[in-house]
């Protein structure tokens, strides 16, 4: 059986587009059952519907505390029986008790190679370390901000004349390839956690958890 999915988001939701793209296909081992966001007026939600996906939105300023916003989401993933949780550009911290609650249930996508670039600002960061590969990681959660075992990276080249903008749709576009891969070997269990890291079994040898993208020359 696929495996009861939602995904959260607070923003525009392309990789949320990406992940329910993937688990349209019938042999998908997850189905998209909600989309939630903290923000009423994120812009996946409007492609979360168009898309036929039920969608709800627990907004976190009508809450006190992290605890009772954290509480209010998990009473509506209750609500839709949820098995997994992908977070896609979703903004808010978790209280430990919410990660613990989905602790080995709970995915995140990134946008840099972690353990680098924790955090926010990524490509500005990159740019300003002058590495010359980025790209980005899909992993569980864990209570420690963007730490987690990781299922799967993507690389990208840093092109000397990158700009944040440019950068970022160069991982942005390597992370709608990602985001389904690693969904799909989590949710089949091929990809599972042991002693905090990622194992992978059956057909999963031959999927490509390590993506690489070289540049286009002009
Ligand atoms: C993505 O680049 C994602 O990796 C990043 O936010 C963007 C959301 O875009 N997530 C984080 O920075 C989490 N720390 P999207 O709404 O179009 O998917």
């Amino acid at each position: 059986m696929p495996k009861r999915t939602a995904i959260l988001i607070s923003g525009r939701g392309s990789n949320m587009s990406s992940l329910i793209a993937a688990a349209m296909a019938p042999d998908y081992p997850a189905r998209i059952e909600l989309v939630l966001s903290n923000r009423p007026d994120a812009g996946g939600l409007e492609r979360a519907r168009a898309a036929d996906i039920e969608t709800a939105v627990v907004d976190h300023k009508a809450f006190e505390t992290r605890e009772d916003f954290d509480a209010a989401m998990q009473a509506v993933l209750d609500e839709h029986n949820i098995e997994l949780v992908c977070l896609a550009g979703f903004m808010r911290i978790l209280t430990d008790g919410f990660i613990a609650q989905w602790s080995d249930r709970m995915i995140n996508i990134h946008p840099s190679l972690l353990p680098s670039f924790k955090g926010l600002n990524t490509h500005k960061r990159v740019l300003d370390a002058g590495v010359r590969i980025a790209g980005c990681t899909v992993h569980v959660v864990r209570p420690e901000m963007d730490t987690g075992p990781i299922i799967a990276q993507a690389a990208v080249p840093v092109l000397p004349d990158d700009t944040e903008d440019a950068l970022g749709a160069r991982v942005l576009e390597a992370e709608h390839i990602l985001y389904p891969r690693a969904l799909a070997l989590y949710a089949s269990g091929q990809a599972r956690v042991v002693s905090e890291r990622i194992v992978f079994s059956g057909d999963a040898a031959s999927m490509d958890t390590a993506i690489f993208s070289l540049p286009s020359r002009a």
